[in-house]
């Protein structure tokens, strides 16, 4: 089964796509954590992202659907795909209808979060990871069970984004609005677009979810 998570920047998508990958055994494509591997790995693709991802706009559309394309290509068929962070524009859903069409898959749903804007500074401004294993916590909705430590690695270390700020949350969310809250109609047509409350706990948002997935 392979689905999109759709939704403006902190609507729960990569929480979301944990939990999936925990207890479904999917697989998350995220083009962010793609991004940020390349920054971190210093690569050419890294090198031309990074200013771009500071700022809180997007990247060449070429370079998000070929880093998907590659990605899909090495995880070979049998294991559903998450989509988080993708596609962000026009351009991008066409590209992955060719892209899934070349390796034989197609989409099952595109599941979007809805969510308050408000909110969502608040949310992406309390985020932060652990620094080992990439788990994601919030100061205040998503806490580690013990204090500084890692519920899944132990770790004592966490670390926050550079884009994690209320500027550029701004743009990010703007962005949102004008280049991938229009692609929807891309799939409404097609009958597999369902919505889900993103303000909801998250616990709840995950057994929603499981419903559309009939898990
Ligand atoms: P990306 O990494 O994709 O960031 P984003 O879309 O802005 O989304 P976030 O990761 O910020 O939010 P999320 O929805 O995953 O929320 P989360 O689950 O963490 O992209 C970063 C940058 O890379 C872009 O700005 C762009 O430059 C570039 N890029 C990436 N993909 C691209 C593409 N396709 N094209 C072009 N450029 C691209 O949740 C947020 C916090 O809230 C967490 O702390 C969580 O614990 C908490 N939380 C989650 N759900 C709930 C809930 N229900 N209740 C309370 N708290 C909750």
């Amino acid at each position: 089964m392979d689905i999109i998570l759709l939704g403006p920047p902190g609507a729960g998508k990569g929480t979301q796509a944990q939990r999936l990958v925990d207890e479904h055994a999917m697989r998350q494509l995220s083009t962010g954590d793609m991004l940020r591997g390349a920054v971190a790995a210093g690569t050419p693709i890294g090198r031309e992202a990074k200013a771009v991802m500071d700022r809180g706009e997007l990247v060449s559309d070429e370079i998000v659907s070929a880093l998907i394309d590659a990605e899909l290509f090495a995880m070979g068929t049998g294991t559903g795909a998450i989509f988080d962070g993708y596609p962000r524009t026009e351009a991008q859903a066409q590209a992955l209808d060719a892209i899934l069409a070349k390796h034989g898959r197609s989409l099952d749903h595109v599941i979007e979060l809805e969510v308050d804007e408000e909110a969502l500074v608040e949310r992406i401004t309390g985020r932060f990871t652990c620094a080992e294993c990439g788990t994601g916590y919030h100061d205040r909705f998503n806490r580690p069970a013990v204090t500084d430590t890692c519920d899944v690695c132990g770790a004592h270390s966490f670390k926050r984004r550079p884009d994690d700020n209320a500027e550029t949350v701004r743009t990010r969310m703007a962005l949102y609005r004008s280049e991938t809250a229009p692609i929807l109609p891309h799939y409404e047509g097609r009958g597999i677009v369902a919505r889900v409350d993103g303000m909801a706990p998250i616990a709840e948002v995950t057994r929603a979810i499981d419903a559309i997935l009939g898990r």
